[in-house]
């Protein structure tokens, strides 16, 4: 069956049952289906300008996953354009949807469950998501769950071989976060430390804007940052503070006054100046880190976001940890930033554990959500 025609059914199914009839049929296909030992979960990731989708079997890991990066799109803007996001999403998701079933050889019925990013995000690009993964499962007739972004984040160094166990403490480091946390388990989370104002990927994101180089500017930063050396001095705002926190924003200032007393901003003096700010950002993380690894005597660290593809980020927690026998995992680089994959397995891990219930269905978007707020499956 074409997914075009199985949505139309979707949607006309929805109009002709009447809502007893549909929750019988959903609760005695998502009880058989839950009988099952494992599962195939289609995820879908549309809460900003990322449509990401994967196939996640809970018995053989990660089956495919496709993404569709709308950068080039939005760079003209020097930003997200919400709207725009949201028709690009509407234009890749059910493509990108054959293109995962196509590579995992696999068909649209022996889907067991579907996940989809419920929120944080974009209002408009979440329905996208959401509604393409709700139709699709009630014309299935499988168990549909929302996933909050964050935790998808978070899980995502758990698709990896020799994936860390719990507890650990995790680094949260993206474009709109930058969080240390306690990971007992799935859905159990406590924040131990956060930023107070930018998040660091923000942070990578403005300066790189200072320096008059693209969006999003933190991964052009980092390269430049490659070829720079020790010359200027930049603050490390909070790293001596007792607590956990992180503050980014007065970085991005200094980085601003140092750019406005060069007489000339030659590639050299860039490059020297990206160096000292993500020198700065590792300093502060790393320390960080260590000290929640001290404060919660836990032995892992789990990295995730998108900062966390930053290389000279992942050098120094790897010598830090090693040298003191801890141990540091992260995703690989391509699930550091937002991707399928990781709603794909963050929503088995939920479809596994939830007992058997009744969806209705209903396109249910969260463009604010406190992480705080997640429950454990169980
Ligand atoms: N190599 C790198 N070094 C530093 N920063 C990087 C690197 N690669 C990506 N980033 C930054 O990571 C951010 C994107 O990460 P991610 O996709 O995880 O964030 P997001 O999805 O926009 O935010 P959130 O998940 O908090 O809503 C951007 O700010 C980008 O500049
Ligand atoms: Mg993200």
């Amino acid at each position: 069956m074409r997914i075009a025609a199985t949505l139309k059914t979707a949607y006309s199914n929805a109009l002709i049952w009447n809502y007893q009839s549909l929750k019988q049929k959903t609760a005695s296909s998502t009880q058989k289906r839950y009988a099952k030992n494992h599962m195939l979960v289609l995820g879908i990731e549309s809460s900003c300008d990322e449509t990401g989708v994967a196939l996640y079997d809970t018995q053989h890991g990660l089956l495919a996953h496709a993404l569709h990066s709308q950068i080039d799109m939005h760079a003209a803007y020097g930003g997200v354009v919400p709207e725009l996001a949201s028709r690009d999403h509407i234009r890749r998701a059910i493509p990108l949807t054959q293109q995962v079933l196509q590579q995992a050889n696999k068909t649209l019925q022996a889907i067991e469950g579907i996940a989809y990013t419920q929120g944080p995000g974009l209002a408009g690009a979440l329905l996208v998501g959401t509604s393409i993964a709700q139709s699709l499962a009630m014309a299935l007739g499988v168990p549909c769950v929302g996933v909050h972004h964050l935790e998808g984040h978070l899980l995502a160094p758990l698709l990896e071989e020799d994936p860390p166990a719990f507890p650990f403490v995790a680094l949260l480091v993206s474009g709109g976060h930058s969080q240390l946390m306690r990971i007992d388990g799935i859905g159990q989370y406590q924040l131990l430390g956060d930023t107070l104002d930018d998040a660091a990927g923000e942070a990578f994101d403005k300066t790189a804007k200072l320096l008059g180089l693209g969006y999003p500017g933190g991964p052009a930063l980092a390269q430049l940052a490659q070829q720079g050396r020790a010359r200027f001095q930049l603050p490390r705002p909070l790293l001596n503070s007792p607590d956990l926190n992180f503050s980014f924003s007065g970085l991005k200032t200094a980085v601003l006054t140092l750019v406005n007393q060069q007489s000339t901003l030659d590639i050299t003096t860039m490059q020297d100046i990206a160096w000292e700010f993500q020198e700065a950002v590792t300093d502060i993380l790393t320390k960080k880190c260590l000290k929640a690894l001290k404060q919660t005597k836990l032995k892992r660290l789990v990295v995730s976001g998108g900062v966390g593809a930053n290389r000279r980020l992942r050098e120094r927690l790897n010598l830090e940890t090693a040298v003191r026998g801890l141990s540091v995992s992260y995703p690989r680089l391509e699930f550091c930033t937002d991707n399928g994959a990781m709603i794909a397995f963050a929503g088995a891990m939920r479809l596994k554990d939830m007992q058997p219930q009744v969806s209705d269905y209903s396109f249910n978007v969260r463009p604010r959500w406190d992480l705080a707020e997640l429950q454990s499956p169980k």
